[in-house]
Formats: structure tokens, C-alpha cells, sequence
């Protein structure tokens, strides 16, 4: 999809031509002599046209308009969310096979943030999983133009827009995938062919690597499965070697069935997301690739599946971590902890000003946030205050969760130094202080995507969250030295 933006007023609005013209009426609209205004001033007066965010009113085909169809929608006080909610329900009624080129216009001068949201929102919308199809009917959306009056000055936040969508959308297309179309194996080459970009490299190491590496704990849960583990690692050098980079550590879980400690059967198949913290951080370095900010980027992914087999790993072992830390096993569905771990060791060797991992950790999370926001830990104030700033501004929301040392009580046992769950109470933070035994060395977040990474139900897909917000968070670090 092309998207472009130009310095268009009202007047030069109505004379592009395109299938659909979504006009944003924000709620000090002030009408002037154009075509337009003149459509929008009388429906606003006899209340047809509402400017609360998402109210809409369709034309087809009005004259002295060179679009066929024309949704005027409400657009609040043009914040990114409400432009964002605008565009939801416009683009909901717009969609058809028709639509080939879209016009976007602002009624009025367009906020940086409001820009992001509408090319986030018209993406968010018009996406579509085709993989797995056996006749590919695609995004027939080819053609976007943003039209506002003031673009001149919107010109860094439209692009940096355009690349985060592409982040986000090949976040989607490796956690959407099925988990037979999306191997370890498979993992590993769509790193490889980021390396393609400029400034990335990529090295994925198997089995023995690993194995040599003494990432016990990852290989006990990849023991199970036919598919041979990988370990993935990724470099995005935008600055000199001398600046530390952030290093963000995405959990790989090709598909969850929970192992020996099996999960139930409804549902299942949504376990095929589990690696959507791995697909944000693919994601992440797509963008990387495309803006090239100077800034130092490591992407790890350990990546193995959790399966059942004569070979799998079974609750009460005990294995031996990278940081030479013992496990006890005592619920082997408490995976994603168990691979987490020794990438976070493996970090250490990056001298990082900062490692954030990005994870569908726990159940417990979806509880406590529900889809809205994810779960965010961080041992360093600093860190969790700018994750939490960079999700804001990127409209990609997350929220502080506690670290407590006594939160990791439940953690202890007789026959390791830590075990690898603790009572129902409180999931996603003893998985958290679980991770932060493995994190003494720099500063550290986790950010629980278990709720925010995919939708359930009709909607049932990738959301490719949280890409926007750690791209947000690395663009502010690239331009604070
Ligand atoms: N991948 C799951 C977490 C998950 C569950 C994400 C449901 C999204 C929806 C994770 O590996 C897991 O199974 N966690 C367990 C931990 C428990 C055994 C302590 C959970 O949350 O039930
Ligand atoms: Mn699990
Ligand atoms: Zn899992």
C-alpha cells in the first residue's frame, strides 16, 4: 500500500479524484466557501452530521466532487484518538473491492499525532492475512493520500508513520501465521532477510550452538518437539560501536500446548500467537531498516515449540540455566520464562544501556489488563517511565505492574535455587520477578503482551502491538544522546 501526504486545502480536497473521500469534521469545524464546507455546514446545522468521533454521513457520487463516495465522519477535538476512532468506523463503512484509492482529509490544520493515527487506523483496517488462502484475495487498497493544509510540517511523523506500518505489518504476518507456516526454522530465514536492509545483520544459531552456549533451561523446553530450536540474533547498527545498544528479547514460542502440563482444548490454536513478542522485535528491525536512526539495536529470539513427546521435559526437573542458576520445572506450560531466561543472560554480553523483553508471558495478565493494555515491569524508573511515554504517544498503551521482592516468595523450593512458577496469585508478576533473577547486569523491562498481541473471536488476527510502541520508545533514545 502507497501512502502518501500532500499540503491540500478544502478546495483541493474535493477536486481529487478517488473511490472514497473520508473528510475528518472536527468539532470547531468553520466553513468556508468551498464545495465542501458547503456540504458539511448545513448537514452540521440540521444535525444529520454529528462532530462526535466516528458519526457518519455518506455520499455518492455529490456534485462538483471528483470522489465517487464521500464519508463525512466526526472527528471530536482531532486527537489521535478520537482521529483514530474516526477512521475505525469510516474505513468499517468504506470497505469494499471498489476501494482502490482513499483520500484522507483534515477539515482543519492536522496534529503530528493525529497524522500517525489516521496512517495506523487505514492500515490497522485494510489489512488482510493471505498466506494461508488458497486464492489470495488481498488488500485491494493500493492508494492512500493524507490531505491536510498544514502538511509541510508533518512530513518526519508521516514517515516515520509509513515504516512503523510496515513493522507492524510483518509483526502481523509472522504471528498470524499458522504454526506449521512459522517454524523455528522458518523464524530464523524471515531474520535472515531483514539482514537485507541497510545496517542489519543476522546470525541463527541451532541446537549445538545453543547447547554449547549451556542454555539449559531453552533446550528443556525445545526437547519435546520434532523442530529444531533456534536462537536468534539480530543487529541493527545505526551509531557508532563505541554507543550501548538496547537489546530487546522477543519470546519465540511457535505454538504453546502447554507440554506434559497440557493446556485444554478450546482455544487452542491461538497458542500459534505465542510468538508474537519474536514478531514484534521482526517487526521492529523492519522499521529500524527503513528509517535508519542512530541508535545501536540487538534483537534476540530464542524460538522452539512446546510440545509432547516421549522426549519432553516433565514437571519436577530440574535444569541447569545459562547463568548456571538451577530450575525446577514444576508446570512445564510456564515456558516462555524457561527461554526467556537464558536470552536475557545472553544479553549480558552486549554491555546494553538497556534490554526490554517483549512476551505473551501469562494468562494472569489478560486477566488483569484485558486486551487494552500490556503489562509493563521495569527495574529501572527511567526505563518504565519512558515505555510508558513511548506507548502513549504511539497510542500502543501499556501499564506500570509492580516489582515487590515479596512477590517472588512462591517462587522458592527444596530442590533448585528458584522454581519456575508460584501459586495462581499474582501470575504476571511472579513471572516477572522470575525473568528479573536473570537481570542483574542493566537495566531491565518486560512487557507482558499476553492480552494486546492478537485479537480473539471474528476478529480473530494479529494486532502487531507492541511494534509502535518500542519503535516510539528507540526513535526517542536515537534522538536523546
Ligand atoms: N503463552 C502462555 C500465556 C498465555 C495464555 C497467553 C493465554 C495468552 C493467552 C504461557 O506460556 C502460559 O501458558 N502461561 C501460564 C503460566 C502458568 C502455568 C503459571 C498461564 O498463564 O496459564
Ligand atoms: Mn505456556
Ligand atoms: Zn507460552
Amino acid at each position: 500500500m502507497n501512502f502518501e501526504i500532500e499540503p491540500l486545502g478544502l478546495a483541493a480536497i474535493a477536486s481529487e479524484k478517488c473511490d472514497v473521500l473520508v473528510l475528518l469534521v472536527p468539532q470547531d469545524f468553520k466553513p468556508a466557501k468551498d464545495t465542501l464546507s458547503q456540504l458539511v455546514a448545513p448537514a452540521l446545522k440540521a444535525g444529520d452530521l454529528e462532530t462526535k468521533p466516528g458519526k457518519l454521513l455518506s455520499l455518492y457520487r455529490p456534485a462538483q466532487i471528483q470522489a465517487t463516495r464521500v464519508l463525512l465522519v466526526g472527528a471530536g477535538d482531532g486527537s489521535a484518538r478520537q482521529v483514530r476512532t474516526a477512521l475505525g468506523t469510516a474505513l468499517a463503512a468504506a470497505k469494499s473491492p471498489a476501494l482502490k484509492k482513499l483520500v484522507v482529509g483534515f477539515a482543519m490544520p492536522a496534529q503530528e499525532q493525529a497524522v500517525r493515527a489516521a496512517v495506523m487506523a487505514i492500515a490497522d483496517a485494510s489489512y488482510v492475512f493471505t498466506t494461508t488462502k488458497s486464492k489470495a484475495e488481498g488488500r485491494t487498497l493500493n492508494k492512500v493520500l493524507i490531505a491536510a493544509s498544514n502538511a509541510s510540517e508533518l512530513q518526519q511523523t508521516f514517515e516515520r508513520s509509513v515504516a512503523t506500518v510496515s513493522g507492524v505489518e510483518l509483526a502481523k504476518e509472522w504471528a498470524n501465521r499458522p504454526a506449521n507456516h512459522a517454524t523455528p526454522t522458518l523464524l530464523g530465514q524471515a531474520a535472515q532477510a531483514l539482514a537485507k536492509l541497510p545496517k542489519i545483520s543476522c546470525e541463527v544459531l541451532g541446537p549445538k550452538e545453543v547447547a554449547k552456549l549451556g542454555m539449559g533451561s531453552f533446550m528443556a523446553v525445545a526437547q519435546g518437539s520434532d523442530q529444531p530450536l533456534r536462537f536468534i540474533v539480530l543487529r541493527y547498527d545505526g551509531a557508532a560501536k563505541s554507543k550501548a545498544p538496547v537489546v530487546l528479547v522477543g519470546k519465540g514460542i511457535t505454538f504453546d500446548s502447554g507440554g506434559i502440563s497440557i493446556k485444554p482444548a478450546p482455544d487452542m490454536d491461538e497458542m500459534k500467537f505465542d510468538m508474537s513478542g519474536a514478531a514484534s522485535v521482526l517487526g521492529v528491525f523492519r522499521t529500524l531498516g527503513q528509517l535508519k536512526p542512530a541508535i545501536n539495536v540487538v534483537g534476540l529470539i530464542p524460538a522452539c515449540e512446546n510440545l509432547l513427546s516421549g522426549r519432553s521435559v516433565k514437571p519436577g526437573d530440574v535444569v541447569t540455566s545459562m547463568s548456571g542458576q538451577t530450575i525446577e520445572i514444576l508446570n512445564t506450560d510456564a515456558e516462555g520464562r524457561l527461554v526467556l531466561c537464558d536470552a536475557l543472560t545472553y544479553a549480558e554480553r552486549f554491555k546494553p544501556v538497556a534490554v526490554v523483553d517483549i512476551a505473551t508471558l501469562t494468562g494472569a495478565c489478560v486477566v488483569a489488563l484485558g486486551g487494552v493494555r500490556s503489562g509493563l515491569f521495569a527495574s529501572n524508573d527511567a526505563l518504565g517511565d519512558a515505555l510508558a511515554a513511548a506507548g502513549d504517544s504511539a497510542l500502543d498503551l501499556c501499564w506500570r505492574m509492580p516489582l515487590d521482592d515479596d512477590y517472588a516468595e512462591g517462587l522458592k523450593t527444596n530442590f533448585a535455587d528458584v522454581a519456575n512458577v508460584a501459586g495462581r496469585a499474582g501470575g504476571a508478576i511472579t513471572a516477572a520477578k522470575f525473568l528479573q533473577r536473570f537481570t542483574e547486569k542493566f537495566a531491565w523491562a518486560h512487557l507482558d503482551i499476553a492480552g494486546t498481541a492478537w485479537k480473539s473471536g471474528a476478529a480473530k488476527g494479529a494486532t502487531g502491538r507492541p511494534v509502535g510502541l518500542l519503535v516510539e520508545y528507540l526513535l526517542a533514545q536515537a534522538g536523546s544522546k
